[in-house]
């Protein structure tokens, strides 16, 4: 099929093309009839350009331009010339195309929504139509960055000499900690891959087969609890590396993160990126990832309330807990209402309650000062650095527990105080390490890796870790940016002894590891180089270049919150001959078949 096949793109033509004549492929941003003159803006993923019927074009010409509708595809050829009114708002803005052949490629059924980016549709329409929802301007920029980024990761850790692999991606499970999604197997029935929560275990095995240096860009699937910011497969920058530290490890991230910021958004971010451990960071900022564009720390002030009369407080410190504050620098005038909605976002974050004090023109003006003596009262403004004006949010319980409600306090005192919406454009990155090795699951009664299982526990830790495991650390780190969570990653256990020791705290028998992990304890006793590395939330680093805060606008074809695919349908049934060939009965019968959706 012959068509007008274009010469320029929507987004090329300047004043010096005057005179030319220039064929536009493209999609009909709108149409106007102005009483002769018709106007049509023809957008493609490089611009929108103006082009122009006259009425003396000719009858066919003239019906033509008329008979357009938003989204129908076209051809036209036609002389670039000077705008009588120039549009400063887009670069083709100082000239137009004067029509003299216009083919319709294609008519289009009016969209479900304006292809604009002050688009109103809500997030539901927008992804069932996702192809028409990604002509949008704002995703085209958006797919644009996700590309740099791509590149600027090939080009960075090719030059770095590491090599990019493929690794399965039918597998058997690896414990990242979320659920597997899983693969039933129709020639071994009763069998099933696992789809990879991340390539771990190989790249650790291509560590050992010698290969010194592996990235690969990779989908990983975990079926994870419902979050905004998840979804239930993502891409990773993965990457391990062999004969280093931590320190290298942390180098390498460093130069690819201000690399990448330098060519995608034109930032120089301060080096050597700062580094806090995960104590601190909890005990400043009440989170494993702190936004450090702004202050706002949390105070421990245990020390200066343990004696005091409010048993809330005294009770927090007898039993172990700490008692620690926010200063909500400013918000003395806050209302008792506005309290109580901080009470209530305290208590989503596990609270009991949230004590409060007030620095008023007049006094202290606080629910617990009759508990609290002058010195008390004078104690806890000095370390909270208080002045009139500002107001101080208490938290008293189990420490992490407690730094966590008021490091959501933190936020939330950012956000409503507009402290936040000044920092677009502010990047402040920060290295989290010294991370706990393990963690308390109280579901199941043991503890649990922090990271992963073959994560290296610090040095000065190994030799007491059976008996103090709440108390070990990890070699592990995380990038944060900006309080989103980067990347993450370790350096790794490689010798065969820390491993099974580390299995025993897990509470994971020989019998265990063997089945689930043989292949890597084997591969574990051939000369396993020490090694390590960090895998990139590739999606998060597009949010964070992209400035948005939701993650299924840097992704092509997301899945909503309960992670359905609105576009296609899945998950779905299948048929059951689909079924009898996997030799799978289902428990509960399906919603609907496909047979019937079929009929
Ligand atoms: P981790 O589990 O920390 O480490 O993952 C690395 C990075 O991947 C991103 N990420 C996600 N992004 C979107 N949706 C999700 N559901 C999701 N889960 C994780 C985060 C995170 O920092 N194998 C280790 C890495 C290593 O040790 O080398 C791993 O997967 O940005
Ligand atoms: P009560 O004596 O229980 O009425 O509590 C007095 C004040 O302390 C109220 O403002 C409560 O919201 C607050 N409070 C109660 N428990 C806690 C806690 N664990 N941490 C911080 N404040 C609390």
């Amino acid at each position: 099929m012959a068509f007008l096949k274009r010469t320029h793109t929507c987004g090329a033509l300047r004043p010096e093309h005057s005179g030319e004549e220039v064929i536009l492929n493209g999609w009909v941003q709108r149409n106007r009839d102005l009483g002769g003159l018709i106007f049509i803006d023809v957008r493609d993923r490089y611009g929108l350009t103006q082009a122009v019927v006259l009425p003396d074009a000719g009858e066919q010409l003239v019906n033509a331009a008329r008979g357009l509708h938003a989204e129908y595809v076209i051809a036209l050829r036609g002389t670039v010339r000077l705008r009588e009114n120039p549009n400063p708002n887009i670069p083709t803005g100082l000239i137009e195309v004067l029509v003299n052949e216009l083919e319709v490629l294609n008519a289009a059924d009016t969209p479900p929504f304006e292809i604009e980016d002050n688009v109103r549709a809500g997030e539901e329409l927008r992804l069932r139509y996702r192809y028409n929802d990604l002509r949008r301007p704002a995703m085209q920029r958006i797919f644009d960055i996700r590309n740099q980024v791509y590149q600027a990761a090939h080009k960075y850790f090719n030059e770095l000499n590491f090599l990019e692999f493929e690794t399965p991606v039918l597998m058997k499970s690896t414990p990242e900690g979320a659920r597997d999604f899983l693969v039933p197997s129709r020639v071994h029935h009763g069998s099933f891959y696992a789809l990879p929560q991340s390539p771990q275990i190989y790249k650790q095995l291509l560590m050992v087969a010698g290969m010194d240096r592996y990235m690969q860009i990779v989908k990983c699937f975990r079926d994870e609890a419902l979050r905004a910011d998840r979804q239930p497969e993502f891409t990773q920058i993965d990457v391990e590396m062999s004969f280093v530290d931590q320190d290298d490890v942390l180098e390498v991230t460093e130069g690819f993160i201000a690399q990448t910021w330098r060519e995608v958004a034109g930032v120089e971010l301060p080096r050597p990126f700062p580094r806090m451990s995960y104590a601190d960071a909890m005990s400043r900022y009440g989170t494993d990832k702190p936004d450090t564009r702004y202050g706002l720390e949390l105070t421990t002030v245990s020390e200066i309330v343990a004696k005091s009369g409010f048993k809330v407080f005294s009770g927090a410190v007898e039993s172990g807990g700490i008692v620690a504050l926010l200063n909500a620098k400013g918000c003395a005038a806050y209302s008792r209402k506005q309290i109580d909605v901080l009470t209530e976002h305290a208590k989503k974050y596990g609270a009991k309650g949230l004590a409060w004090m007030k620095f008023n023109p007049d006094g202290v003006q606080s629910p617990i000062a009759k508990f609290l003596d002058d010195d008390t009262i004078a104690a806890l403004r000095e370390a909270a650095g208080a002045e009139e004006g500002d107001l101080l949010l208490f938290g008293a319980g189990p420490d992490e527990a407690t730094y966590t409600v008021l490091g959501a306090l933190r936020s939330e005192i950012a956000r409503q105080t507009g402290v936040l919406a000044k920092l677009d454009g502010v990047f402040n990155p920060l290295f989290i390490t010294d991370w706990p090795l393990l963690e308390y699951d109280e579901e199941t009664g043991r503890y649990i890796a922090k990271h992963h299982p073959f994560t290296q526990p610090h040095e000065d830790d190994v030799a007491t870790m059976l008996d103090n495991p709440g108390a070990a650390r990890a070699v592990a780190y995380d990038l944060v940016i900006n309080g989103h969570e980067a990347a993450g990653g370790s350096i790794r256990i490689h010798r065969k002894e820390v491993q099974d020791k580390m299995f025993k705290l897990l509470n994971i028998d020989e019998h265990e590891a063997q089945e689930k992990f043989g292949f890597l304890l084997d591969a574990l006793r051939y000369g396993a180089p020490p090694h390590g590395g960090i895998a990139f939330g590739l999606d998060r680093m597009v949010m964070l270049l992209a400035g948005t805060d939701n993650i299924r606008d840097v992704i092509a074809f997301p899945k909503t919150t309960s992670f359905l695919s609105l576009m296609d349908g899945a998950p779905s049934n299948v048929s059951e001959e689909q079924l009898r060939e996997l030799g799978i009965q289902l428990r509960t019968k399906a919603a609907k078949s496909t047979d019937e959706d079929a009929a």
